[in-house]
């Protein structure tokens, strides 16, 4: 896209960044460095840009869109009232005002926002995901019999990691009641049990509407990690950079794939996509075991996009630099057709 627009970038008040690095510690870069990176590439860029901190009300936006009349959102929304599965309240207010925005559509958030419901549709499209059940809050677990321990506990809805650890593998009755209270209790919201799948944890890309283009592998290597427990990406695995330096944990291109199995993801993700009626961009989480049997975890639409994160690696490793990548994704949400079409 040559001509500049008029772009109102959407994300939490708290993370709306500086002008310049300058005078900032290492970990407060982290926190905003998506918001920074995308902000200050498409002021490179020549447009005209706007950050706007939304949290807990929608007419911050509307004033925005009526006094300056932006040509697109970009949104890097990812919760709204605290909440991560209700920013996909506020794409589809942006729907109704009829503004062009970047990243996923309403229906997909919804969709894949669900762990539940994405293993229910994955399953009727004959992709792998492990068996599960749900607990609801204020309900104790059942264990149906095919499910075998270790098991995993997570909440049905929530992200990042929250209330990921090495408690949330369970391997009795005994323990499971315990961790799905904690999951009601502390996170509020309902508990999914599943099986626990031993393997690499490998992560794909993945841009496009109509027309998807997927990104070369990305693997979590839990470094030391697996020395002194199971290798799982907790919050502080995927987040925090000291952490991370001090096991030895590095996210990175997956190496030794077989081709068969590279085939298979790129062939999975495009399903994965469209069965769950992304769009823009996201990112598919899997797990691969020893069997070579490819588990889906997770789709992740509108994934973390700072320029030396994952998501924008794989980009520039499939020829696509930062620039490119935040062009394209602005391209794919101006010229997404409408919701009627
Ligand atoms: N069924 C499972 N088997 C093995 N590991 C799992 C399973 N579910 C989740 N994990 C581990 O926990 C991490 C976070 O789980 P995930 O479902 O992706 O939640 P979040 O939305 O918080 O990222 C995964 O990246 C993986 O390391
Ligand atoms: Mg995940």
């Amino acid at each position: 896209m040559k001509k500049p627009l008029r772009v109102l970038v959407l994300m939490h008040p708290t993370l709306v960044p500086p002008d310049s690095l300058k005078g900032h510690t290492p970990d407060e870069i982290n926190t905003w460095k998506t918001e920074f990176d995308v902000v200050c590439n498409l002021r490179k860029l020549g447009h005209e840009v706007r950050p706007l901190g939304v949290q807990d009300e929608l007419n911050p936006i509307r004033v925005a869109v009526e006094e300056w009349k932006p040509e697109a959102v970009f949104n890097l929304l990812e919760e709204f009232h605290g909440l991560s599965n209700f920013d996909q309240h506020v794409v589809s207010y942006l729907e109704l005002l009829k503004l062009a925005y970047t990243g996923c559509n309403p229906r997909g958030l919804v969709l894949a926002r669900s762990k539940a419901i994405t293993k229910k549709i994955a399953a009727y499209h004959r992709v792998r995901v492990p068996a599960f059940f749900l607990v609801p809050r204020g309900h104790k677990p059942r264990r149906p019999r095919r499910l075998r321990f270790p098991l995993f506990v997570k909440s049905a809805s929530e992200e990042s990691s929250l209330g990921i650890a090495q408690a949330s593998i369970v391997d009795s009755d005994e323990r499971l009641a315990e961790r799905v209270r904690f999951i009601h209790e502390s996170l509020e919201t309902d508990a999914l049990v599943e099986e626990y799948i031993e393997g690499r944890e490998l992560y794909v890309g993945a841009i496009g509407n109509e027309r998807v283009r997927v990104l070369p592998t990305w693997e979590m290597d839990f470094g030391r990690l697996s020395e002194t427990g199971e290798p799982i990406a907790t919050a502080r695995v995927k987040h925090s950079p000291g952490y991370q330096k001090k096991h030895c944990i590095d996210i990175r291109r997956a190496e030794d794939l077989d081709p068969a199995i590279v085939r298979l993801l790129n062939r999975t993700t495009r399903r994965v996509y469209r069965m769950l009626e992304l769009d823009g961009y996201a990112r598919v989480d899997y797990r691969l075991t020893a069997k070579g049997e490819l588990y889906l975890l997770e789709a992740n639409p509108n994934p973390e996009i700072a320029e030396k994160e994952e998501f924008a690696s794989a980009a520039a490793a499939s020829g696509l630099g930062y620039r490119e990548l935040l062009t394209r994704i602005l391209t794919l949400g101006v010229t997404r057709p409408g919701p009627l079409a």
